[in-house]
């Protein structure tokens, strides 16, 4: 099928570490054929620059081809797309790249969020009506800078592109541990039936980071963690972790169930939120600044680069279970975790008193053992592990009971995975939009973060620790 993709901002960071590794892939598994590849920045930029920003993150393996083959398919195209009449020039460069009709021309807004408007706008208005339903527009998040933004967004997007056509990104949701999310939950009994309030404790979820703001300082001064991490990834996950069994597994169904999932969730008190900012430390053994000292960074910022909260879900289903969720830059170690603990078993011969409850052992000297500590862990990052940790019986004499692990690591058997960017790509060729999310759940998510009314203290935490001293609740229900 002839296409095109159109990549705005394709000299950027996301464009550079992420898109064109995964196109990479694409065009050495033979998806790209009969396939233009537009990347549109606006500095003039020699071939030859163009071509090292774009190999830069691309790690061809042994058995894949030349990185020179897939460059001949990426060419480039400088403008300021803020200017409506630069639109002409882009169209006549697709059309002399690719003279016949491209059946699909994906758009890819790979921009900061201040331009995605005026690129729509200007970039919309000039297509006839043919065009317009080629069109796939691809938007990364963050949708908005919060819930009215993310709202005229929409509208915008419904408005020029229309609903169908619009694939926002969510990368999180093509990660295959967050994927196996609903296959754990639904395709085994074991789960299904455990996955309430009566037999699991408390929740958590945890995305901690080595890395700094970067050279991310003017997006992130405006976001802090809450609304840079938690109102997308995160809420994402909880969403699939809370939501109820979709009728099917088509797009609408799962999308209402994760929108339900969305409206039960407990709006945030400040007391339940504690939030951070990184000082001086030293990561993985080398010191590094302050975020106030960073480039980009005004020395008197408030934004929060760790937040932690805890939150609960207004249904039968998960009444008085407590959701963790915690994020955070320049913490002491680079994984993402999902923690569900199982509650002990009820009175059990076991259990401290059980045997007052009718149930007598033959073991003497068994006073009762803590078995609160049965737990189902899923690393999403940087492996992806799924971990059982259950109780058993040690051979010594006397009776003693431990928690083992039970792991099995997902990406040590799946070696050479596609790319989360790499499906992302797929499905938009393809239309598979169940990758994607719709408009109400981006809405809703900020709708969310938007709950909690005035943000609590900020507390600082040292580069390279666990995270703020306040934190200490949060940070003990994500040890192991
Ligand atoms: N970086 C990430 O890890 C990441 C992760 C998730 C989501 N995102 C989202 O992805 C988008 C891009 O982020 P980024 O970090 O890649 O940003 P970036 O490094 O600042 O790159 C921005 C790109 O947009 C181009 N651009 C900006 N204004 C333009 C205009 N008016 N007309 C044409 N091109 C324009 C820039 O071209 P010039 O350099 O030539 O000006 C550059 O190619 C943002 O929406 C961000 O929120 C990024």
């Amino acid at each position: 099928m002839a296409r095109a993709i159109i990549i705005f901002g394709g000299t950027g960071d996301l464009s550079r570490r992420k898109l064109y590794p995964a196109l990479y892939n694409l065009h050495a598994r033979g998806k790209l054929e009969d396939t233009v590849i537009l990347a549109c920045g606006r500095k003039e930029l020699a071939r030859e620059e163009f071509e090292k920003k774009i190999t830069e993150f691309v790690k061809p393996r042994s058995n894949q081809p030349p990185v020179s083959a897939f460059l001949r398919q990426v060419h480039y195209h400088s403008a300021d797309f803020t200017q409506a009449s630069e639109f002409g020039g882009l169209y006549r460069h697709l059309v002399e790249l690719a003279p016949g009709k491209r059946e699909v021309v994906l758009g890819y807004l790979a921009v900061p969020p201040a331009e995605f408007e005026p690129l729509v706008r200007n970039g919309m208005k000039t297509l006839n009506d043919s065009q317009r339903q080629r069109l796939r527009l691809l938007v990364e998040k963050p949708i908005g800078t919060d819930y009215q933004s993310a709202r005229r967004l929409n509208r915008l997007f419904d408005r020029f592109v229309g609903e169908r056509n619009v694939f926002r990104i969510d990368h999180f949701l093509a990660k295959e541990a967050v994927e196996n999310l609903l296959v754990l939950r639904f395709a085994n009994r074991l789960f299904e039936s455990a996955w309430d309030r009566r037999s699991i404790s408390s929740v958590s979820v945890s995305f901690s980071e080595e890395l700094g703001v970067e050279n991310r300082a003017a997006f992130y001064e405006r976001t802090g963690a809450l609304a840079d991490f938690v109102q997308s990834h995160l809420l994402q996950v909880l969403a699939l972790l809370t939501m109820e069994e979709p009728a099917c597994l088509e797009e609408d169904p799962i999308k209402n169930a994760k929108v339900r999932a969305l409206k039960r969730l407990a709006p945030l008190r400040k007391e339940d939120v504690v939030m951070g900012q990184y000082t001086a430390g030293k990561v993985d053994g080398k010191e590094v600044p302050g975020y106030t000292s960073e480039p980009g960074v005004s020395p008197a910022s408030k934004t929060e680069t760790f937040v932690a909260l805890k939150t609960h879900v207004r249904s039968p289903r998960w009444k008085g279970v407590p959701f963790y969720v915690m994020t955070g830059k320049r913490l002491d170690k680079n994984e993402g975790l999902i923690t569900v603990r199982f509650r002990p078993p009820t009175a059990c011969m076991f259990t401290p008193g059980g045997a007052e409850h009718g149930h007598t052992h033959e073991y003497s000297g068994a006073k009762g053992f803590d078995l609160g500590n049965s737990r189902l862990q899923i690393q999403v990052q940087p492996e992806e592990v799924f971990r059982l940790r259950f109780n058993l019986k040690t051979p010594e004499e006397k009776l003693s009971i431990k928690p083992f692990s039970m792991d099995y690591c997902y990406s040590c058997d799946y070696l050479y995975q596609r790319l989360p960017y790499e499906k992302i790509f797929e499905d938009a060729m393809s239309g598979d939009r169940t990758r994607f999310s719709r408009s109400d759940e981006v809405e809703l998510a900020w709708k969310w973060v938007e709950t909690l009314k005035e943000k609590p203290a900020l507390h600082h935490y040292a580069a390279g620790s666990a995270g703020p001293a306040a934190a200490k609740e949060w940070l003990d229900h994500l040890k192991d």
